[in-house]
């Protein structure tokens, strides 16, 4: 194979440039769980090179950040960090500095960089990742920048058999389908991460099975629309079918998968979920709007009472059911009486969290064309009012849990509490005494107290 060449290629200059000692990367990455799992295929071609991992870019030999562009917020925190690594440059001019991820697929951001910093030697997008070795390879040998985006659509084939380095042992991601075709009109994923293609259900299996025989407990299935799963690569089977297929595996684990789209969220799947032997009680069902016109100028091809709807018959199925969702405020043209709605949708649907954004507007994209009149002072009071209805429901929440008993699986030690920490098939923090040979294992916890969203307990016998 190419890459295999390339790899071995760079294991040899690297080991010449830093005379037998071991090479050190940084890697950083931003924004959702998409690109951690991207960022673990990189790191697993670095590990193939010969490199090691460093927390601090002063000692790094190969720098690299994996951006996102969801936000704009996101976005000039990559900008201000890359800006910040011109002085260790500067200091340690063989240092080889590298962005990747969907920020780098806009061809303005590119521009910008390729213009305005020029100590960044190496630019790829989300499609180039499998070419990684021979962008590094021409790059060094080159000795010159090399920016690769973008690319033909019918070029973007899901690559297989990548190295996978994992930062844990316990929790780990893989990846089912790849890019979007919804186009929510706020949203920058679709065209930074292309159509959606979905991997074959032999791919996937194939790596969940290596994942439960490794020892890994807690395993989230990924992509932006889990749902639409297998809609386009003809492999006739639906989210719900594989999820059926996974679930057959033997062993002792979870399954979670993330993002759920409601449009296509089917009774088939919440049923395949109570059904299911290892599938967490857990759906992560963004609604972004609680009010009709919203979520039909958002795009979203769904409207409250269908939303409303699935929620219901999922907790008739699940009543242990732990919902979280993503909410949007200050979608443009939003007035106070629809952002109203939203509030009362969630007091209605009871969620365990909810990840709250205030609209950010996104080149290229429908809404940032939007008239937007609503001040951001006014959007900020309706986000905090969002926030605050929130945290009382995530609070009675809590509350509610003290006395139960929950199957928690035990991820580490709290760094502050000492105690040991670990989720439940909820996802839901419990922290309790114990002892550290625990971690990676399924204990039976009696919840004694609930504080700030985490809830404390006691080991069960
Ligand atoms: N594919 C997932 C979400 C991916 S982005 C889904 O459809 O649910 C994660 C969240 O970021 C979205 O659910 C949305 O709530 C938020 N988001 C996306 N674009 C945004 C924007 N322009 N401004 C504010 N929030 C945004
Ligand atoms: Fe963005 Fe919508 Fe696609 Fe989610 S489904 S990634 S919000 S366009
Ligand atoms: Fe951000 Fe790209 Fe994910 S834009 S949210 S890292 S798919």
């Amino acid at each position: 194979m190419e890459e295999q060449n390339y790899i071995r290629q760079l294991r040899q200059i690297m080991q010449v440039r830093k005379r037998g000692e071991v090479p050190l990367a940084f890697v950083h990455t931003y924004g959702c769980q998409q690109n951690v799992a991207d960022s673990e295929k990189i790191k697993g071609m670095l590990v193939q090179m010969g490199f090691s991992f460093t927390q601090t870019p002063e000692d790094a030999d190969f720098i690299l950040f994996n951006t996102c562009a969801v936000r704009e917020h996101a976005e000039d925190r990559v900008f201000g960090n890359v800006g910040a690594l011109k002085n260790i440059k500067r200091r340690h001019p063989s240092l080889i500095i590298a962005l990747c991820g969907c920020m780098m697929e806009q061809e303005h951001v590119a521009q910008r960089i390729h213009d305005s910093y020029p100590f960044v030697s190496l630019l790829f997008g989300t499609h180039q990742i499998c070419q990684f070795p021979k962008l590094l390879f021409t790059c060094v040998t080159d000795d010159r920048r090399v920016f690769v985006r973008g690319g033909e659509e019918q070029d973007r084939t899901i690559a297989e058999g990548l190295p996978t380095y994992r930062d844990g042992k316990v929790k780990a991601w893989l990846t089912i389908m790849y890019g979007c075709n919804n186009f929510c009109s706020y949203c920058i994923v679709p065209y930074v991460r292309g159509r959606e293609r979905s991997r074959t259900p032999q791919a996937v299996l194939a790596e969940f099975q290596e994942l439960v025989a490794a020892g890994y407990k807690d395993i989230t299935l990924l992509g932006q629309n889990v749902n639409s799963y297998g809609k386009n690569n003809g492999c006739g089977v639906n989210f719900a079918q594989l999820l059926q297929m996974l679930d057959k595996t033997p062993g002792d684990y979870r399954i979670r998968f993330m993002t759920s789209h409601p449009k296509d969220c089917t009774h088939e799947l919440l049923d395949t979920m109570a059904n299911g032997k290892h599938i967490a009680h857990h759906l992560h069902l963004p609604f972004q709007s609680g009010n009709d016109r919203v979520l039909k100028e958002m795009n979203r091809h769904y409207n409250r009472s269908q939303y409303l709807e699935l929620v219901s018959y999922a907790k008739k199925v699940m009543p242990d059911l732990s919902l979280t969702s993503d909410v949007i405020v200050g979608f443009p043209g939003e007035t106070y009486e629809e952002f109203c709605d939203t509030l009362s949708l969630i007091q209605e649907v009871d969620f365990t969290s909810l990840f709250t954004f205030i609209y950010s507007p996104r080149e290229g994209t429908r809404a940032a064309k939007m008239p937007d009149p609503v001040s951001a002072e006014e959007k900020s009071r309706w986000f905090r009012q969002l926030c605050d209805t929130q945290e009382q429901i995530a609070a009675q929440r809590c509350a509610a849990a003290v006395g139960t008993v929950q199957r928690v699986l035990v991820e580490g030690r709290n760094a502050k509490t000492g105690l040991l920490t670990g989720r439940t098939g909820g996802n839901i923090i419990v922290d309790f005494p114990g002892n550290e040979d625990l971690c990676g294992t399924f204990q039976q916890v009696r919840i004694t107290h609930a504080r700030n969203w985490i809830l404390t307990g006691e080991l069960l016998p």
